[in-house]
């Protein structure tokens, strides 16, 4: 079976790859030839996990191609997944243009019977209104179907999710259609992983609720850390947390503490579910809460610098970490980047290394002020603190006395609560976790 996934980024890119090893024809389209050339050269833009072997073992295969010929690409194809950007609007609605364009694309070359499925993350109600939309463009009467089918893959583990994930959704009223998207993922089905068939509606909603939920639950953790922090040393979040995830009704995962939540996904799902309520006439209140909290929380990572050091102005600070997570080169709304800019907004000399990452515009403007370093021990040259942003394993292993030494001051603010505070403090560090003592 011939499928093609329009959209060749993070979700486009895992899920034609993913497609193709799964026995599929798989033709990834991009309107950017640039990208599209690169793809086809085996030269990835994105770092993710065993998604270089991925693409290579298929493309040599001949069951994976990329390119930039829509037409071709919906004709030659039974099912269409758009998997294009929905990036927030100023107001958190989710931006759906690249997503209409492509649907249009579709419109205009779509000559026999099509699934249209939509894999981006969309408001409520797009999967009817696209039928609309192709319906009313449609240069002569042909049948399609449009369908839902959200991703969960994240960042750093979006192979991994694809060929395990905790389960398939299925929008779609069409019986033909849910057929041929179960063909689509027989493999998935065989290994007994979980289908949920539904209406486009439900599904839509399916996936904002999932990346909300998440995104509660760490603000959650958070608010309990910042709790600790008020109360005092005779209260440490991670035995709370710990406490909390033995209850198999909360479980463990996404309740660990930090500067908040980061990355392409949560910060826009969750305004964008925001968005959406108000549209139905309602808030998400919980949600709005979520959001809220995350917006500050990296603020506390600041307050802890401040006032370790007594002032930030003129004071040398180095930061590990710029990447949103581990394991990623993804530096969009992530929080170590928020982090520093507040500390060059605040008249600090800033220090920074991410073994992956490269540091954004915003930061490289203040070039009198800002360096990347090459290695940790580098950044931590002549600084009075140090600041932990993001959980690269490598901190985890750190030299401490090594990095106290090439230090000027003694402050170790560990904004993702990696290290042990035994050992930093034994390495003659002022020791400052998150809602940890
Ligand atoms: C998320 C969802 O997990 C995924 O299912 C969806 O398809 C896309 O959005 P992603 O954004 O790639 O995936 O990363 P994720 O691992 O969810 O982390 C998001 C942010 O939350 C990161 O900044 C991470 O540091 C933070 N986080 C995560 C916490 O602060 N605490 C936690 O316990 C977990």
């Amino acid at each position: 079976m011939h499928v093609a996934v329009m959209g060749a980024g993070y979700a486009g890119l895992v899920t034609g790859a993913g497609l193709s090893d799964l026995g599929l024809m798989a033709t990834c389209v991009d309107i950017n030839e640039g990208k599209v050339r690169q793809l086809a050269e085996g030269k990835l833009p994105i770092f993710e996990p065993g998604l270089e072997e991925l693409v290579r073992r298929n493309t040599q295969a001949g069951r994976l191609r990329f390119s930039a010929d829509i037409p071709a690409a919906v004709k030659n194809s039974l099912v269409v997944f758009i998997a294009v950007g929905t990036n927030a609007s100023p107001d958190g609605a989710a931006d759906l243009s690249q997503v209409w364009s492509a649907a249009d694309s579709i419109a205009d070359h779509i000559e026999d019977y099509k699934i249209v499925v939509i894999r981006s993350t969309v408001p409520v109600g797009t999967a009817a209104q696209m039928r609309e939309r192709i319906s009313s463009r449609l240069k002569q009467p042909v049948e399609f179907e449009v369908a839902s089918n959200p991703e969960f893959l994240r960042e750093g583990s979006a192979v991994e999710d694809f060929f395990h994930p905790d389960r398939i959704v299925i929008g779609s009223s069409s019986s033909r259609a849910v057929g041929i998207m179960k063909d689509i993922y027989r493999h998935l089905y065989l290994i007994e992983t979980p289908f949920v068939i539904t209406t486009s509606e439900t599904a839509e909603l399916i996936k904002y609720a999932a990346n909300s939920f998440l995104a509660l639950k760490i603000s959650f953790a958070n608010e309990l850390a910042n709790l600790c922090d008020a109360i005092g040393p005779s209260t440490d979040v991670h035995v709370v947390i710990r406490a909390l995830g033995l209850d198999r009704r909360i479980g463990p995962k996404f309740l660990h503490p930090g500067p908040g939540f980061g990355g392409s996904c949560l910060p826009k799902d969750t305004r964008a579910f925001c968005s959406i309520a108000r549209k139905f006439g309602m808030s998400l209140r919980t949600i709005a809460a979520a959001v809220a909290v995350n917006d500050e929380q990296f603020l506390r990572v600041i307050e802890k610098v401040r006032q370790g050091l007594g002032s930030l102005a003129d004071q040398a600070v180095a930061v590990l970490g710029l990447a949103f997570k581990p394991n990623t080169n993804d530096v969009r709304e992530s929080r170590a980047v928020k982090i520093c800019e507040a500390l060059l907004a605040e008249g600090c000399d800033l220090r920074v290394f991410d073994p992956v990452a490269t540091a954004p515009g915003s930061l490289v403007l203040d070039g009198r002020r800002f360096k990347c370093c090459a290695n940790p021990y580098e950044a931590a040259e002549g600084v009075d603190a140090l600041v932990v942003a993001t959980e690269w394993n490598e901190f985890r292993v750190l030299d401490l006395a090594k990095l106290k030494k090439q230090m000027r001051g003694d402050l170790l603010v560990d904004a993702k609560n990696i290290l042990d505070l035994a050992k930093a403090r034994e390495a003659g560090f002022r020791y400052c976790g998150v809602g940890r003592r």
